[in-house]
Order: C-alpha cells, then structure tokens, then sequence
C-alpha cells in the first residue's frame, strides 16, 4: 500500500479548514444552538502569511462545517488573533431593530511598519448584525492605538458581570494587560500582571481570563490562561494558566503560582500540540459550562509538517473544571460528552492482565483513527507503565507513566514521518503527573494524526501529533512488572459523510 500522505492524514472529526494555513481558534461564541469558532486563516497557501479569519459552525462543537472566511485583512494589517462577544443589550451601539450585535474584537498586524521595526499592533473591533455571518469593520478603528510597544496583541474580552464591565486580556511581550470598557468603544487600561511571575522563554500571547466556581463548592475563583511561544512546557509553543483573584481591577494569582524559582507547573496541557487555546463566550447559564478548544499544533514544526492541501487542525472540544487538590486549585480538562454522541455499537469492554507487551486492541476490533478509550490501573507500584501504539511496519508512538517518579513521557521518534524539520521528535518529551492517587485514570482520543490523552480526570492532559506512514493497527500496554488494567472501554466513533 502507498503510505499515507495530504488527505488520507485529513481528521475524522478534528477540525481542519478544506485548504490551507491554520492556527490560533478566535471568536469563539454561542449563540441560538450554534457554536462559532473563527480561526487565524492564509486561504492563498499552506503556510502563515496575511491573516484572514476563517468560520466554522458546529451544532455540537464535534461536527463542524466551514463558511466563508469573516475578516480580511485590509490597509489597517493582517488580523490576528481576537475574541468576539454578544452584545445583548446593545452597549456598543451597533445593534438596530430586532437584531443583537456580535462584536468581534481583534489585532491589526501592519506587517510593512513591523519590517521598519515600529510599533505594529492595534486593537480593532468589527460587528455582525447576522449571527456571525458577515461583519462590518467599525470606522473608529482602532479602539486601542499603540502605546509603544512592539508585541500587542490577541484581545480576549468577556462580560465581568461581577463587576459590570467589559473586561480585556490582552498579551504583551512578558506581561497580561487588563483594560475595561462599557461600550467596547472606548478602552481604559487597568493593570498589568505577571512580569515576575509564570513562564518566560518566550513571548505571551492569547490571554482569555474568567471566573469560575470551584467544583462542589460556592467558592468563585478567577483563571486566567496565557500561551506563550517558545517556552512552553516541553519548549516550542505551550499554554499555562493561573489561579487567583480578581478585585475588578488587579489580577492576583495564588501565592503558589508566584515562584519564579521552579519551573511553572500550572498547564492546559503538557503535550506538544495544544497552543492558543481560549474559551467561548456566551454559553447560557443553564449550561454553565467551560468550553475550551486550541490549535493542535506548535510554531517549532507546524508550518513543515507533512501535508500539503491541509495544515493543522484544532484539539477535540474540552470542558474546562476548577478542581481543589489538596492545596492547589487545578484547571481540569476533558473532551466534552458531545462527543460520547457519536460512540457507535462497535466497542470492546474487558479487564486485561498486561503481562510483557498486553495487545489491547487492534484495528479488527474497531478503526483506530476515529476511537475513544477509557481505563483504569489501580494499586500504581514504583514501576513504569507503557501505552503504545503500532502498526505492522515497526513504526510506534509510545507514552510511558514511570509512577516513581510521577513522570509521563512521551515518544514519537519512530512514529512515522518525522524527518520534515528536525524539531518534531528529537527529544523525549515530558509531563508531570499532577495527581497524587495511586490509581490512575484514562481517556484517550485518537483520529489520524493525533492523540489526546485524559489522565486522573483532566488534570494531567497531553496532546500530540503524529504523521505514521501506514495506519495504526494495534494498541497496547507494556510493562517489566504484571499489572491489571481495569474499566478497558474501548469505542469506535461514527461520523455523519
Ligand atoms: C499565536 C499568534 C498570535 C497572533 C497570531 C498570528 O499563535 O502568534 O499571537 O495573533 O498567532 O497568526
């Protein structure tokens, strides 16, 4: 068989626009049973150049359907990355008779004052009087000029109804900025936050800020999420996050957030692909939830990886948790139950005794780029567990949870095609296990070129790509020492065409 290349490497159910260059998900919001998610868009070719914002609808947040791109660039620059906000009582003016204003908020890139080295970024704002189908680019633009600062950019705004404003999180080199408004006009900043705190090899980018209750608790605590690229947990490309309090004003993170001494711990997720992630806005309050999606890529490769009609896809949607752990507040993650709609009667149940290498599944029991699995390994010793998996050519990609040293680490080196930049997989990637349980659970998501991995409910998450020649054909654990893999769920997901 001829191996795999361009389309046979497309997703099953990741979103992917039909052609061309991808990254960062912006303005994502709810609205009438509709999920919108704008991206980061070159439509003329398979590598980053003049941002466009591309449109994808989706009823459930699992099946998606792209539209025409919303936001060209224009004399003001490229448009880079931003948030976008319902504006149900019209605040910002734009709304006319019977119809509600989404106001997008985003950054002009003027490429050709970047080449001359001057200030290049503003923040612009532009409204749909549709639902998000088209948009007029306000004429006031922009609403945040630039006040001398050569990295400025992706606004990420929300309704602070706690204290009855438009609440701003915005990324400079080093630093979160905080700015308010009432009408999504005229901007004020508040302060800034995070020079001296959190990870900083590299430069901050896509803030999103909210308030959350911990889970079974009345306590509301405010996270506040900030990818930075390079730096991030396993170098390249990384979101991290923040747990703390906010007065309306100042952003003041948990005393065990500050340490600048270790490396930050406090991540989305550790694996190589999860980057710019942010949340949607406007999910109605009977729903309550967190909805969380990134880009499944990173800067260090994702321009070279190998397809060509094609470049990059989204993570699976992720219902974001604040959890208390022991001391810690921890922000959890998991695939939304959306996607538990598309399990179909293909599955496999069974406790497995892994002895050696323990053959789990194969691709007779059900396709494994369209799959979920569950699982659970009680009673952890000091030893190391492997996940792996494998096709009939020797090619593998295999995670190993070593329990003596709460450490994950994750290994593509012989996972297909890697040699396209010499960054992919050269080193051995790392995660820490969070969770202090001697029992240790699983979700895995696999499509064609990517597995999320879902440990001890969301606290532990990796997510990394891969681009095997032939498809994967078995999945299996391994281990010197017996042990007992219990709850083994497997299931085949069905998607519509
Ligand atoms: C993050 C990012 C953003 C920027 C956009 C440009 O990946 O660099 O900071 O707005 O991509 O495409």
């Amino acid at each position: 068989a001829e191996v795999q290349k361009d389309e046979d490497f497309r997703p099953n159910f990741h979103f992917t626009p039909k052609a061309n260059w991808m990254n960062d998900p912006n303005g994502m919001f709810y609205l009438n049973g509709t999920y919108h998610l704008y991206f980061q868009y070159y439509p003329d070719d398979n590598v980053w150049g003049p941002m466009h914002w591309g449109h994808a609808t989706s009823k459930d947040m699992i099946t998606w359907e792209e539209q025409e791109i919303a936001l060209y660039p224009d004399e003001k620059g490229y448009i880079f990355s931003g948030s976008a906000v319902v504006d149900k009582n019209n605040t910002s003016g734009f709304g006319e008779e019977g119809k509600t204003p989404v106001v997008a908020i985003y950054t002009y890139h003027d490429a050709e004052a970047a080449e001359r080295k001057e200030d290049h970024q503003t923040q612009a704002i532009a409204y749909s009087l549709d639902e998000g189908m088209t948009w007029t680019k306000y004429e006031g633009n922009p609403v945040i000029p630039n006040p001398g600062l050569i990295d400025f950019r992706d606004p990420k705004v929300v309704w602070d109804d706690i204290n009855d404003q438009w609440l701003m999180a915005l990324a400079t080199r080093e630093k979160t900025l905080f700015y308010t408004s009432q009408d999504l006009k005229e901007w004020k900043k508040l302060s800034d936050f995070g020079e001296n705190t959190g990870a900083h090899d590299g430069v901050w980018e896509c803030p999103d800020i909210f308030p959350m209750q911990v889970e079974g608790s009345d306590e509301t605590k405010w996270v506040l999420i900030q990818s930075l690229n390079p730096g991030g947990y396993n170098g390249g490309s990384g979101t991290q996050y923040f747990v703390g309090d906010f007065d309306g004003s100042t952003f003041t993170p948990e005393k065990n957030m500050e340490e600048l001494e270790e490396k930050h711990p406090f991540w989305i997720d550790f694996g190589r692909d999860n980057y710019a992630g942010v949340t949607w806005s406007n999910i109605p309050d009977e729903d309550g939830r967190k909805l969380f999606l990134g880009w499944m890529s990173n800067w260090l490769y994702g321009e070279k990886v190998p397809t060509t009609t094609w470049r990059s896809s989204m993570t699976v949607a992720r219902e974001l948790k604040l959890v208390k752990d022991e001391d810690r507040y921890l922000v959890t993650s998991e695939p939304v139950e959306e996607l538990q709609k598309y399990r179909s009667t293909n599955h496999v149940k069974k406790e497995l005794n892994v002895n050696g290498n323990s053959i789990a599944l194969t691709s007779e029991d059900l396709d494994l780029a369209r799959a979920e699995i569950r699982f659970t390994i009680s009673d952890l010793k000091d030893a190391t567990y492997n996940f792996r998996l494998a096709n009939s050519e020797g090619e593998e990609y295999i995670i190993s949870y070593n329990h003596a040293q709460k450490q994950f680490s994750m290994n593509r080196s012989h996972a297909g095609q890697t040699g396209f930049s010499d960054k992919f997989a050269t080193e051995n990637a790392t995660a820490p296990r969070i969770s202090n349980s001697d029992s240790l659970n699983a979700i895995i998501i696999l499509d064609k070129t990517s597995i999320e991995m879902y440990f001890d409910n969301g606290k532990t998450v990796i997510t990394e790509i891969f681009f095997p020649n032939y498809p994967w054909d078995e999945f299996s654990f391994a281990g010197l020492e017996e042990f007992t893999v219990s709850e083994f769920q497997a299931y085949e997901l069905e998607f519509p065409g």
